[in-house]
Order: C-alpha cells, then sequence, then structure tokens
C-alpha cells in the first residue's frame, strides 16, 4: 500500500511515524509546501526504521504531487492548527483554499485514493472535499470520531480507575467543542455500563472534559495536540489496508442516515478496503438525537461559511 500525507508538521509527521511503526504500508510519501520540511521529517523518519523494526520507505516532498501518484489512502493534514482559545471554526476562511486545492492535487494523481480529512474545521473540510472532488461518498472520511473516542476512553478509563483496554467508549456528531456528542449510556468496562459505576455527576465530568479535550490540550501546548490525531489516523490507514471492517466513528457523508442529509458529521462507520464500507444506525435516545440534531445545525451553519 502507498499512503500520502499532505503536510508535515506535527499531524502529518506523527501520522506518517504511527503508520511506518504499524509496518504495513509500503511507502508514506510526506509533502509539505514548506522548501526541504517534508524532506527533514522523512529523512528523520527513516533514521528510525532500523530502530523502530519497520521497513515502510518513507519519502519527502516540496509540493510535488508526481512523488504520490497511484496513492491508495492520502490523509490531509495541511493548514493552519488552532492557537489556545480559537474554536476549529475559526480556522474556515484559511484553511478552506487550502483543502480544496490539496484535494483537487491528491485525484488528479491518484483518481482511486480514498482520502481522510484531518484539517479543521474538520467536518466542513470533509464536506468540502466532497464538494471540491465529486469522489464517491464512501472514499472522503473525516477523522474526529476515533480521536473523540480515544479521548473518552482516557477519561472513562481515568474515572473508574480502570486500565484502558478494559474501556469501551464511542463519540458521534460534530468534531468541535459543543457538537461532540460521547455516548456515555453505551460506555461500558468489561460489558458493564460505566453508569453504574460511577457517579451520574462523575459521568457528566467526563463528557465535558471529552468535549474539550482537543481545546485542554491546546491550552498546555500552545497549538493543537499531534499524538493522538497521527495514531487516530493510523488506525484507520490500518483498516483500510488491512480491510479489517473495523468500527470507528467517522466523519462521513449522509444521506438520510440518522435522519441527516448532504452533511459530513460523525457517525459510526465500518472502515475497509473500500473506505466507508456502512454506516451504522445505532437507536439513540431522545436526548442523544437532540444532540445530534443541534450538533447538525451546528456543521450546517459552518458549512454554509464555505
Ligand atoms: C484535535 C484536533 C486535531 O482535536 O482537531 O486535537
Amino acid at each position: 500500500m502507498k499512503v500520502t500525507v499532505v503536510g508535515a508538521g506535527a499531524v502529518g509527521a506523527s501520522c506518517a511515524e504511527y503508520i511506518a511503526m504499524k509496518d504495513f504500508a509500503a511507502e508514506v510519501v510526506v509533502l509539505d509546501i514548506k522548501e526541504g520540511f517534508a524532506e527533514g521529517k522523512a529523512m528523520d523518519l527513516m533514521q528510525t526504521a532500523s530502530l523502530n523494526g519497520f521497513d515502510t520507505k518513507i519519502v519527502g516532498s516540496t509540493n510535488d504531487y508526481s512523488k504520490t501518484a497511484n496513492s491508495d489512502v492520502a490523509v490531509i493534514t495541511s493548514g493552519i492548527p488552532r492557537k489556545p482559545g480559537m474554536t476549529r471554526e475559526e480556522l474556515i476562511s484559511t484553511n478552506a483554499g487550502i483543502v480544496k486545492t490539496v484535494a483537487e492535487n491528491l485525484i488528479k494523481e491518484s483518481p482511486n485514493v480514498i482520502i481522510i480529512v484531518v484539517s479543521n474545521p474538520m467536518d466542513t473540510m470533509t464536506y468540502l472535499a466532497h464538494k471540491a472532488t465529486g469522489l464517491p461518498k464512501n472514499r472522503i472520511i473525516g477523522m474526529g470520531g476515533a480521536l473523540d473516542s480515544a479521548r473518552f476512553k482516557y477519561r472513562l478509563a481515568e474515572a473508574t480507575e480502570a486500565p484502558i483496554s478494559d474501556i469501551d467508549g464511542m463519540v458521534i456528531g460534530g468534531h468541535s467543542d459543543t457538537g461532540m456528542i460521547p455516548l456515555t449510556r453505551l460506555a461500558t468496562r468489561n460489558s458493564i455500563p460505566v453508569s453504574s459505576l460511577i457517579s451520574a455527576e462523575q459521568m457528566e465530568e467526563v463528557k465535558q472534559e471529552t468535549k474539550v479535550g482537543g481545546a485542554t490540550l491546546t491550552k498546555l501546548l500552545g497549538t493543537s495536540a499531534w499524538y493522538a490525531p497521527g495514531a487516530a489516523v493510523a488506525s484507520m490507514v490500518h483498516a483500510i489496508a488491512t480491510d479489517s471492517h473495523k468500527m470507528f466513528p467517522s466523519s462521513c457523508m449522509l444521506d438520510g442516515e440518522y435522519g441527516l442529509s448532504d452533511i459530513c458529521i460523525g457517525v459510526p462507520a465500518i472502515i475497509g478496503a473500500n473506505g466507508v464500507e456502512k454506516i451504522v444506525e445505532i437507536e439513540l435516545s431522545e436526548d442523544e438525537k437532540a444532540e445530534l440534531q443541534a450538533s447538525a445545525d451546528a456543521v450546517h451553519k459552518t458549512n454554509a461559511l464555505l
């Protein structure tokens, strides 16, 4: 498998690193507009190969899309990250033009590519990539829910004092501080509902901390996070490469599912060789339905700014 990662910043470099560490891809091409930057990141990463035990070839390029030709998967991380105090939505004016150009360039070289969008505001950038390329809807996936669910599981594990591998949980909805919906009702530890293990107040705290998980890190780091976003992308690329049919909540183009249309927003999706193999419609409570509708209304509003 050949993977392209556009943007050699912290998130892009982490994606490339984690993909290489899983050692399933023949080649990862990292592209950046800053002269020599992607080449430098690729060389540094390649010098970890003998130490970390991978054979994936990592190639850097300064914006030469011919290097990306015939990629099976491309990850778009380009654009600016948010600074402390900013919302993801505030990035739209800078990032929309960048994401549109990148998506168009990618499909010229790789007509069969599956695109994973990471750039923020992610749900709107995923929607834009669909509109700009006209690719079948299974072939453009927004990465948000995989990351937000990992953050949810981290908080659930803390609250229950359990190892994370005992925990299961999922976040759907928009990838924004207000739009995320951690499905607290369905979170489990070893099949036991977490709601029976911690108080309602503790669960509410877990929910709120999950929703601002990215903002908390932005405040601490001075820029947005990269390890967990990179790892979330690498897990999704691995699911595509191995046709694993693992379920990741992902930003998918909806056509009536969950009563929503002409929108990309986080819903449970089966990820395999064709990208989105299936959108899974789970029974939501009335409260969860209302939260999803409010989240979708907010995403529609941001989409209208395109
Ligand atoms: C975050 C960015 C990647 O949530 O959206 O950290």
